[in-house]
């Protein structure tokens, strides 16, 4: 596993319509990369950003890396435009169907783009297992997809246990990260179960000061 905590800056519940500055503001206040959740009203009800808006960040001075978190019926089709755009990672769903995994990730590879597979609460964590060595990502949902704001759901903590011990068993080049409902109270369990990135969205953005929140959220 790579080394410690990162904190990534979901940009889901940042202000819209000062996109840009509130990227920026958390990347100054701290936050070490950007998470971009796509959403496509089939995957997930809700409908989100796309490459556009990645492009829009990167052509306006936002150079940290963007991990791209697909909530989509149909990853494939937005790999290329999403590595064009300027993504640093793209991650998938695990349990999206009519994909073939192998061949999505390498697809992604392929892109110059780092690959991760995502998996909702109630998926069991063997169905990553196969893939360990080919992904440089495992995404864990801690609530379930589709909008911020939500409460961590607990049993996620076994989960992450789970797999940080496969990761060191198999000696796998890949973060283990954590999304949803992370905040001030909770970061300290969820990194010492063995996540080494931590989402966050609401906890840092609906707050008065992202430096302070961030702050607080190392440990
Ligand atoms: C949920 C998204 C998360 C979400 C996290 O579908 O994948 O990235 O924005 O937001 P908070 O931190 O508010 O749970
Ligand atoms: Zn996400």
């Amino acid at each position: 596993m790579k080394q410690s905590l990162q904190i990534a800056a979901s940009i889901l519940s940042a202000n819209f319509s000062e996109l840009k500055k509130d990227t920026a503001n958390a990347l100054h206040a701290g936050a070490d990369l950007i998470h971009f959740d796509v959403m496509d009203n089939h995957f997930v009800p809700h409908l989100t950003i796309g490459p556009l808006v990645c492009q829009s960040l990167r052509n306006n001075g936002i150079d940290a890396a963007i991990d791209v978190h697909l909530m989509t019926e149909r990853p494939d089709s937005l790999i290329e435009p999403f590595t064009h755009a300027g993504a640093t990672q793209i991650s998938f769903h695990v349990e999206t169907k009519n994909v073939q995994i192998e061949h999505t990730l390498q697809h992604i590879h392929q892109c110059n783009c780092q690959a991760g597979l995502a998996l909702n609460p109630e998926t069991p964590p063997e169905q990553i297992k196969p893939y360990l060595m080919q992904i440089d990502n495992i995404l864990i949902m801690s609530v379930q997809p589709g909008c911020g704001g939500q409460t961590f759901i607990p049993e996620t903590l076994e989960k992450i246990r789970t797999i940080s011990i496969w990761v060191k068993e198999h000696q796998a080049n890949c973060n283990i990260t954590v999304d949803g409902g992370v905040n001030i109270d909770n970061i300290a369990q969820i990194a010492e179960a063995g996540a080494n990135v931590c989402v966050t969205g609401s906890a840092l953005f609906n707050s008065q000061d992202y430096r302070a929140t961030i702050n607080a959220m190392r440990i």
